[in-house]
């Protein structure tokens, strides 16, 4: 489809769809205040054509689930020099993962019942078809219970975590005792953090961190994708002074970075909008971006570098394919009144039946261009790919809800 035609039928569609909406709903809620104030949003164009390296493949199925039922929606990895990796999951949980064994470290928050028993996650047996208003609200106990998003190991061998809520801690990883570095609360310049996201350490100590938006947190991403609006930052954490720098603002929904090999630059995925821009760090271009890839094929998470020097990146949900409609978010994204009316009737945890069960992970040159992608069409060994993150041969893969941890075994 050229974009023209792509465009009119994206129009076309979102109109009837309009229509429907409307006659659907009383004029008592169209007096109902949306949580939302979305912005519209459109898309440079369809999503980038299934061919050469997007080609669809099953090169993603070729793994096995590890620690079903006991690790839910282990986020982000890192790994220590003995080959232990390391991960939080959504129940406000950090881990320690040797071979097949798993052990605990420490909870984030308060450690209760409710924690973990969020009913947004998709999961395998489509129980989410229920509403959250028949089920509770789970996910309200996200901030009490913590959610550890990026985490990284500091030069003295301490996790440095950014929890979603709470802030950045250190955690001794063998006894799991837990010093908060800096809060949520405290943010920086005078704005607290609402949804602390990525985080990655650089040779010289300084810790980089996203705050995804400073308006919705972890439990409600789905408004902040619906939203649209720009206010997340990149931010940096001088552990000798405690002083914490905004490098970046205005950004949509950034989320996972990675530095390049020397650290000369940054890749830092902004979610929302579907796009990769580059942060120089050094040289002459040092504190500005460019756009490397926009309009991509889905919405990127979590960008690792690859012993190859190349970087991966875990989509979260593709745009080429819907469950029941269209791409759904592109559908509606040009549309803010359409937005909040859709926020209004449908429940937070319905979203995950309107979005494709597709897995999908791309690996990147260091210009932003797609030289590799790895797919599974059906969701048989995941789906929604927050990380990729390699350890020797093997890949694992994150994800925010799933009940388990995929690993492939090779890139192949
Ligand atoms: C530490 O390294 C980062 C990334 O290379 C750089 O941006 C920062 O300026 C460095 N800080 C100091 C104090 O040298």
């Amino acid at each position: 489809m050229n974009v023209k035609l792509y465009s009119c039928v994206v129009k076309r569609l979102g109109q009837s769809s309009v229509r429907v909406v409307l006659l659907a709903v009383a004029v008592g809620l169209y007096l109902i205040p949306s949580p939302i104030d979305p912005e519209p949003y459109i898309f440079e164009g369809p999503p980038p054509a299934l061919e050469g390296p997007l080609a669809v493949n099953t090169r993603l199925q070729r793994g096995r689930r590890l620690f079903s039922g006991q690790l839910k929606g282990p986020e982000s990895f890192t790994a220590d020099q003995n080959g232990n990796i390391y991960t939080g999951t959504v129940d406000g949980k950090l881990w320690r993962i040797n071979k097949e064994s798993l052990t605990f470290i420490t909870q984030m928050g308060r450690n209760i019942p409710e924690c973990g028993k969020s009913n947004i996650a998709p999961a395998e047996d489509e129980k989410m078809l229920v509403p959250e208003s028949v089920l509770g609200t789970s996910t309200d106990y996200e901030p009490v219970c913590g959610r550890p998003h990026g985490l990284r190991l500091d030069r003295d061998g301490q996790l440095i975590v950014a929890d979603s809520y709470q802030g950045l801690f250190k955690i001794d990883p063998w006894t799991g005792e837990k010093t908060l570095l800096h809060s949520s609360k405290e943010g920086a310049d005078g704005i607290p953090f609402g949804f602390l996201n990525g985080l990655e350490i650089s040779k010289n100590g300084t810790m980089f961190f996203t705050d995804s938006s400073s308006k919705w947190g972890r439990r409600h991403v789905r408004y902040e994708v619906l939203e649209t609006n720009h206010l997340g930052r990149l931010l940096s954490y001088d552990p000798v002074t405690g002083h914490v720098r905004t490098l970046l603002d205005s950004l949509y929904m950034p989320n996972g970075f990675a530095f390049s090999s020397d650290e000369d630059f940054l890749l830092l995925a902004e979610t929302s909008i579907g796009r990769i821009i580059k942060f120089w760090l050094k040289g002459p271009k040092a504190g500005t971006r460019e756009i490397v890839l926009n309009n991509m094929i889905g919405y990127p998470d979590n960008i690792r570098l690859s012993d190859r020097g190349t970087f991966l990146v875990g989509i979260s949900t593709v745009r080429f394919r819907g469950r029941l409609f269209p791409p759904f978010l592109d559908l509606i994204s040009p549309y803010p009144t359409l937005k909040r009316f859709i926020v209004k009737l449908i429940p937070l945890s319905w979203y995950n039946v309107l979005l494709p069960k597709y897995g999908l992970i791309l690996e990147l040159g260091p210009d932003g261009e797609v030289i590799d992608s790895l797919h599974d069409p059906t969701g048989s060994l995941t789906w929604a790919v927050s990380d990729v993150f390699q350890q020797g041969a093997h890949y694992y893969l994150g994800s925010t809800d799933l009940p388990f941890l995929p690993v492939l075994e090779e890139w192949s």
